[in-house]
């Protein structure tokens, strides 16, 4: 039975800490995970979206651009790429090295193919069955493979009475489990509230505030200190009209960008509010 977490709020302490961590990471890049799902159809469209996307990032120097591209585009995508500032992720790999996995990845294979990122736990995977307890194996075989975790959280839906919170705080937990506390700062969150997802209207930055805070709140609690540290981004209808506001205001480093990501205008538009908000 997981504790209700509503008596801890408004998490004084910790509000003044977090005020504390945005003024230090003031200097660091933001980041920005461009996750292009199951699209586009052919090899030919993703190279022409993946050169627009190096375009675009190409133009915004202080933002760094994570391209998630379908598994199957990713190692030739990143053979045509020659640069160093764009990364590449993976949507999703099993945390099992080798074997009769029909249809699997394995963490190695992807980042053979060029993936130094994965993304864990999506909600259109955890649609599919995957659970709490997968994506915890995944982000520590992925922290072993040297490669970086981008752990997806969030809660299909709100209620007053915040049970929101008890759903991330086990989806961290869970996702946790295998982290050390020196090794908490190599995992990206991503909280994506899964009903913003797809559309166009994020969470307001307040209360991406208020997640962010009780982010670090429950990996402090479950890691010690050390989970201070923890880089969070936002996902779910981030845009080129909110994309700047939500790293102001919402106290993350970055987005995980969906349906934005694979329209070349808009995604440009995006990272040029970031860079121009600087
Ligand atoms: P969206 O998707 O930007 O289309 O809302 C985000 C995500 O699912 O990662």
């Amino acid at each position: 039975m997981i504790q209700s977490v509503n008596e801890s709020r408004p998490f004084s302490f910790l509000t003044l800490r977090a005020t504390d961590y945005s003024d230090r990471k003031s200097g660091m890049k933001s980041i920005v995970v461009a996750n292009w799902k199951m699209n586009p159809g052919t090899m030919r469209e993703a190279k022409k979206l993946f050169d627009a996307t190096r375009e675009a990032a190409e133009s915004a120097k202080h933002v760094s651009v994570i391209v998630a591209p379908p598994a199957i585009f990713l190692r030739e995508l990143r053979a045509r790429y020659k640069g160093k500032r764009l990364g590449f992720a993976i949507q999703q790999a099993s945390a099992e090295g080798s074997g009769a996995y029909t249809g699997d990845i394995s963490l190695p294979q992807a980042k053979d193919a060029g993936a130094q990122y994965v993304i864990v736990g999506h909600s259109e995977r955890r649609a599919k069955g995957e659970s709490n307890e997968d994506a915890g194996k995944v982000v520590a075989a992925a922290l072993e493979s040297d490669m970086t975790p981008i752990l997806c959280v969030g809660e299909k839906a709100r209620s007053h009475e915040g049970e929101h919170f008890n759903v991330v705080k086990e989806q961290l937990r869970t996702g946790f489990s295998g982290v050390e506390p020196g090794k908490i700062s190599k995992v990206l969150v991503a909280y994506e509230p899964v009903w913003a997802i797809g559309g166009e209207k994020a969470m307001s930055p307040r209360d991406m505030h208020e997640m962010a805070i009780f982010i670090r709140k429950t990996i402090i609690e479950l890691h010690g200190e050390k989970g201070m540290g923890v880089r969070i981004i936002y996902g779910g209808a981030a845009t080129e009209s909110n994309a700047a506001e939500m790293l102001r205001d919402g106290d993350v480093i970055g987005l995980l960008v969906g349906h934005v990501s694979i329209n070349e205008a808009r995604f440009a538009a995006l990272l040029q509010a970031l860079e121009n908000a600087r």
